[in-house]
């Protein structure tokens, strides 16, 4: 019985695995910019401070930024580039316009 897979049996399962990769990459590219730029203060932990902070200020309901369906694009992007309390600023050295766009487009989607 053969138990070793065959070098194109390999080169499939790769190919396919890519091609997995890249369409979820594509599907949602500001998932990847708010994780490296957001989540550490609005992902779902007791440290996230901005998720405490909204969950106080706002309501429960609000605490957690990805999937509120109640704030306009444009005050995303507004907050980000200003700053809000606590929360700091990021200039478009930090974070570029097309960035921004993605994240604004994947929290309020
Ligand atoms: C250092 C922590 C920190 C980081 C990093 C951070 N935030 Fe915040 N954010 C906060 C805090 C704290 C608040 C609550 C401000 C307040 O008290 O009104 C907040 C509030 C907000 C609000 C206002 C929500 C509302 O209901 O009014 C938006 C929108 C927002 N953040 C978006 C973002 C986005 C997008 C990013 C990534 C580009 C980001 N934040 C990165 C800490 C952070």
């Amino acid at each position: 019985m053969k138990t070793r897979l065959s070098r194109q049996t390999w080169t499939w399962l790769i190919a396919g695995l890519l091609c997995s990769i890249a369409q979820a990459w594509t599907a949602e590219p500001g998932a990847a910019a708010f994780t490296r730029n957001c989540a550490q203060c609005h992902g779902n932990s007791p440290e996230a401070v901005g998720t405490q902070q909204l969950g106080r200020t706002r309501g429960k309901d609000k605490a957690l930024l990805v999937g509120r369906k109640d704030l306009p694009k444009e005050y995303v992007r507004a907050v980000v580039r200003n700053g809000l309390k606590a929360m700091p600023s990021f200039t478009p050295a930090a974070l570029t316009d097309a960035e921004l766009a993605d994240i604004a487009a994947y929290v309020t989607r």
